[in-house]
């Protein structure tokens, strides 16, 4: 039986203004008082961090961004610095979320600057991996996930591989309601836990991997029991704070 403890992840994407945060978390706050078992966190919108980490200052909920620049500053317009999220005690940033990398460029050169500065600034970090559904047909998911891992990691000394998060997101489940089979997310997960282990042996052990895409109340209790799965990282269920909470429940390890 593993030591990892579970994390349970909502990734709100662009959704939230300040007060429909306010009022979500207001919601979950005491739904989750006594789940102690599982980590909480929530990744919001940059304009509600703020107001996010003020509601749940004290609680079991972390305040995640959805991105982050590698710098500490500079002339980078629109972007935004770990230095800056930490300033308003933000506890963590996704890093490398696949509608990062198909819609707006994000590389794996970049995240490979992203993650250690992230570390670095005292953030908890989940970086997102994934393969197209293209990949995976032409058998590219191992190959994928491997130049994604590896080059994420690569600055990031073996001493501290054991902090990160990585979350396992077939692209062609997010948000598409196809989930993974468990088998298909089984192999995956262990896959990116091998590739840790190809670092560093005891990092793999910590190491948390969590699943994403599709996960709702109904499948989550199946894909939260594999042997390699520490959390899953909810889009869409993650806005309605029955399902989340439904999702938090079925965590049992
Ligand atoms: P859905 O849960 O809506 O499929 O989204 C998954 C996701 O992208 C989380 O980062």
């Amino acid at each position: 039986m593993s030591s990892r403890k579970p994390l349970i992840a909502g990734n709100w994407k662009m959704h939230g203004t300040i007060a429909e945060t306010e009022e979500r978390i207001a919601q979950m706050l005491p739904r989750i008082a006594t789940s102690e078992h599982v980590d909480h966190a929530i990744c919001v919108p940059f304009t509600a961090l703020q107001a996010a980490v003020d509601s749940a200052r004290g609680s079991l909920l972390n305040v995640y961004a959805q991105n982050m620049h590698e710098g500490e500053n500079g002339a980078f317009t629109g972007e935004i610095s770990a230095g800056m999220l930490t300033e308003i005690d933000v506890q963590g940033v996704l890093l490398g979320h696949s509608e990062r990398r198909s819609l707006f460029g994000e590389t794996d050169k970049a995240l490979k600057l992203k993650v250690p500065a992230a570390l670095n600034a005292g953030l908890q970090v989940i970086l997102c991996v994934g393969e197209t559904e293209d990949e995976r047909e032409n058998g590219d998911t191992e190959r994928r996930l491997r130049h994604q891992v590896q080059e994420g990691l690569e600055k990031v000394p073996a001493e501290r591989l054991g902090e990160l998060v990585i979350a396992y997101e077939p692209v062609w489940a997010i948000g598409t309601g196809r989930v993974a089979t468990p088998e298909q997310a089984q192999d995956a997960l262990a896959f990116v836990r091998a590739l840790v282990a190809d670092r560093d042996k005891a990092a793999a052990e910590q190491v948390r991997v969590l699943y994403g895409g599709s996960m709702k109340p109904d499948n989550a209790a199946e894909l939260l029991a594999l042997p390699d799965c520490d959390g899953g990282l909810i889009g869409g269920a993650s806005l309605d704070v029955d399902q989340i909470i439904a999702i938090v429940d079925a965590c049992t390890r």
